[in-house]
């Protein structure tokens, strides 16, 4: 992007200070039709460079909604997670633990929002695009569609020390997953159909090693010793990145296969097996239920989606619409 003169980015930061947030946690304002007048392409831009990209890979659709959450369990859904380290002193999301070697589709999101600058330039927030992609994600791979409420800014600033605290790893347990998602105003049952998402996409073997070599209960044996293949005990550069499908039986298909995974103690990640503890977990019930409807499951998938996509920036934080989604204008 060409350099912009001094008093295009003074009147640039002017304009992200007067763009405050009004409330703190779930955004005020949003609608459907927030672009009605000013962009009203935005939703079939994004849509076809979103199409354009799961068509060429599949498991991309995987990572950009894996990217929407990323973004949205951070200070809301504010665009932070696409900030570079970039200018010197900003410390992106993208180096924190649970980014670093695996949140990906960064070009994909620069597109659409490339293509949208060109339909209307500075109006379309970075924050608006992802959570479009997301959306258009899991409908390309055959999941729900909804209405996608419009409005959301982008924030100037990142927080790696948030991304490393909010964000579950693959060795919670419910009980802290179940906190990780009330502190985010989101439900069990929220938290149990979010999950869901992992009906899709893929995880490094450093994610599930553990689980697979010996340090879980609640496994199906042969299941650990197909993976022990590519994902033995000892560590090494290699095997750490080896790849699994997170729904071994349908990987690229938006469906319910997940849940039934987990009620066979399939779920790849630790995390996972613990919203089905053979009786013992509070969400066994729910997991059932999806297992075997997956209409459902869409249903609440759709509306946890949406709640999700309501977290807000706290009051007081300067945002701004973004020109670039990887640095503050
Ligand atoms: C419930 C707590 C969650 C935990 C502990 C968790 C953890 C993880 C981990 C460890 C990976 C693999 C990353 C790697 O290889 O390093 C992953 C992948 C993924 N996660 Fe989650 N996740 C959770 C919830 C969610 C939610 C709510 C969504 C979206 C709504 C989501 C979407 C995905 C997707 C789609 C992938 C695959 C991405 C790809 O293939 O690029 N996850 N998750």
């Amino acid at each position: 992007m060409a350099p912009m003169p001094a008093s295009g980015r003074a009147f640039l930061l002017a304009l992200a200070l007067l763009l405050v947030v009004p409330s703190c946690g779930v955004a005020e304002g949003l609608s459907t039709g927030y672009y009605a007048k000013t962009c009203p392409g935005v939703e079939s831009a994004v849509r076809s460079v979103v199409a354009r990209a799961v068509t060429a890979e599949p498991r991309m659709g995987a990572s950009l909604l894996r990217l929407f959450f990323h973004d949205c369990f951070v200070n809301g859904c504010d665009g932070s997670v696409l900030l570079d380290d970039a200018p010197p002193g900003l410390v992106g999301e993208k180096g924190a633990g649970p980014n670093a070697g695996s949140v990906r589709g960064f070009e994909v999101v620069d597109a659409a929002k490339a293509r949208v600058e060109a339909a209307c330039n500075a109006t379309v927030s970075c924050a608006d695009v992802l959570a479009l992609a997301a959306r258009d994600a899991v409908a390309l791979l055959g999941g729900p569609a909804w209405e996608v409420r419009l409005g959301r800014k982008d924030s100037r600033a990142a927080s790696q020390a948030a991304a490393n605290a909010n964000l579950p790893g693959p060795g919670s347990s419910l009980s802290s997953l179940l906190a990780a998602f009330a502190a985010k105003g989101l439900s069990a049952r929220d938290m149990t159909a979010l999950s869901g998402a992992h009906t899709v996409g893929r995880a490094r073997c450093a994610t599930f090693r553990g689980r697979v070599n010996g340090g879980d209960a609640n496994v199906n044996a042969t299941f650990a010793a197909q993976l022990r293949q590519s994902c033995p005990a000892a560590t090494t550069a290699g095997s750490d990145a080896a790849l699994a499908p997170l729904d071994a039986e349908t990987p690229d298909a938006f469906d319910n296969g997940y849940f039934r995974e987990l009620t066979q103690q399939r779920g790849l990640l630790h995390s996972d097996q613990e919203l089905f503890g053979g009786g013992k977990s509070s969400q066994d019930a729910l997991v059932r239920k999806y297992a075997g409807n997956a209409a459902e499951f869409a249903r609440d998938f759709a509306k946890a989606m949406v709640k999700m996509g309501n977290l807000a920036p706290a009051a007081g934080t300067a945002v701004e619409v973004r020109l670039n989604c990887r640095e503050p204008n």
